[in-house]
């Protein structure tokens, strides 16, 4: 039966038809496919779906509310995306250790998948755990209109009660349901634009169902550009066992702060909760969870001890603000990692006024398009520590592409030493992280906040 929160989806260039998709049978929960070993093809497209109060343009991976691909560690991943919309775009699989070429970055790793055109993604993912998979493009807008999903590995010894995917995402809607510019000069300039109408997988404050009362994983994903959210259990008990998917000493979920491009997966043993955002004036309830009196089977959870960062390479990498834009490079041709050398062309995505700085430079643009010199550039193998300093009044949660880091320490925010590929780092604040460069190829770093990545805090690297 069709309620309240029923969506309606109408036709897109690729539907045709109206379709009217229940949301409400499958107990707030996301549908889920298997794509382990076998080729499948995810279609950026346009589809209206009434989230307030009229239907609104979003677009989407095939599916509403979003698409979660589950797999076994590993098995092979091939995903063709064949892109429907009137823009060009590209799938970035966020966290996951790809090869440079399936990293999704428009110029730096492969060209753009202009509109009508289809780009196959193959790896096998070296580690188990919690992702997600987003453009590279305009996000502020694609990933703004709902273009996301989520990638879980699983590792074959794993049993829970029950295994949850809860995705955070927020919408900015007028009141009549159309939505409001993805990036403003006001919110570029401070915390962000945010949305004005808070989801968990797609809904409004969903009831969801769990299928048992203990050992219950619960893979909570912030696909939210712009919004941190300081994440709370009100009933119950959790314990995290895994940050950004990286296992970590199971410790009590008290409140954990998951910014834009961040994960959290926790166990949970109850019949009923809420789970809070306490990041407000007054906490927010974002789902409410109930169980049957089913008990579930628990797992061990594995811990990796960190690298001994001791030789390390050390940087300081400064997150400023207020510089101007400097002068914008000009355009060269790229070589993508398979040698292959590409010109740049006009970009759909403008240049937007560069305000937020990486170690004192501005990417110059909205896009990719003109590339600036790599931050540095590392030898394979090296180990490296960054000390990540930030020198604004804003948090900015730094994401590496192609790598783990470990959080190593923090000047303010107190967190157990994890591994991580998204880190908050909070005003004025330090924190230091380690990797191994092992990963050749051009990689992005970059602030999660989609509206400050796109006015200027982007740099990448280059590990030969
Ligand atoms: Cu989730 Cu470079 O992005
Ligand atoms: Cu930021």
């Amino acid at each position: 039966m069709l309620t309240r929160r029923a969506a309606l989806v109408s036709g897109a260039a690729t539907l045709g038809a109206c379709a009217l998709l229940p949301s409400s049978g499958n107990g707030g929960r996301l549908s889920e496919r298997r794509i382990g070993n076998r080729e499948i093809t995810l279609t950026a497209r346009e589809a209206k779906v009434a989230l307030g109060r009229e239907p609104a343009p979003l677009w989407l991976y095939d599916d509403w509310p979003f698409p979660v691909l589950r797999m076994t560690h590993g098995e092979s991943l091939s995903v063709t995306l064949n892109n429907a919309l009137r823009e060009h775009t590209s799938i970035h699989w966020h966290g996951v250790r790809v090869p440079n070429a399936m990293d999704g970055v428009p110029y730096l790793t492969q060209t753009p998948v202009q509109p009508g055109e289809r780009f196959t993604y193959r790896f096998t993912p070296p580690d188990a755990g919690t992702y997600f998979f987003h453009p590279h493009c305009n996000t502020v807008e694609q990933l703004g209109r709902g273009l996301l999903g989520a990638l879980i590995v699983e590792d074959p010894p794993e049993h829970y009660g029950d295994d949850v995917v809860l995705i955070l995402k927020d919408w900015r809607l007028d009141e009549h349901g159309r939505f409001l510019p993805f990036l403003t000069d006001k919110g570029a300039a401070q915390a962000g634009s945010f949305g004005t109408l808070r989801t968990v997988n797609g809904r409004v404050q969903p009831a969801i169902d769990l299928a048992a009362r203990s050992n219950v994983r619960l893979r909570m994903i912030n696909a939210d550009p712009t919004r941190i959210a300081e994440i709370g259990i009100d009933g119950g008990a959790a314990r995290v066992i895994a940050v950004d998917g990286n296992s970590v000493a199971p410790f009590a979920l008290e409140t954990w702060k998951l910014g834009p491009g961040m994960r959290l997966d926790v166990i949970f043993d109850g019949d009923k909760a809420r789970l809070l955002d306490y990041f407000a004036a007054e906490p927010v309830v974002l789902a409410e969870l109930s169980a049957p009196p089913v008990a579930g089977r628990g797992s061990p959870v594995y811990t990796v001890p960190p690298p001994d960062f001791s030789d390390a390479w050390h940087h300081t990498l400064e997150l400023g603000a207020g510089v101007a834009a400097a002068d914008l490079p000009n355009p060269q041709p790229i070589v993508l990692p398979d040698g292959r050398r590409i010109e740049l062309a006009d970009s759909l995505c403008l240049a937007q006024g560069a305000f937020w700085t990486l170690d004192g430079k501005s990417w110059p643009g909205r896009d990719h398009a003109r590339l600036p010199p790599p931050l540095f550039t590392l030898a394979r193998g090296q180990k490296v520590v960054l000390d990540i300093a930030n020198t604004t009044s804003r948090s900015h949660p730094i994401h590496i592409h192609g790598h783990t880091m470990t959080v190593l320490s923090a000047s303010v925010l107190k967190r157990p030493i994890h591994r991580a590929d998204t880190v908050l780092v909070l005003p004025n604040e330090r924190v230091t992280v380690g990797f191994v460069a092992d990963n050749p190829g051009n990689w992005m770093v970059h602030c999660h906040v989609v509206e400050h990545q796109e006015t200027g805090m982007m740099g990448w690297f280059r590990v030969s």
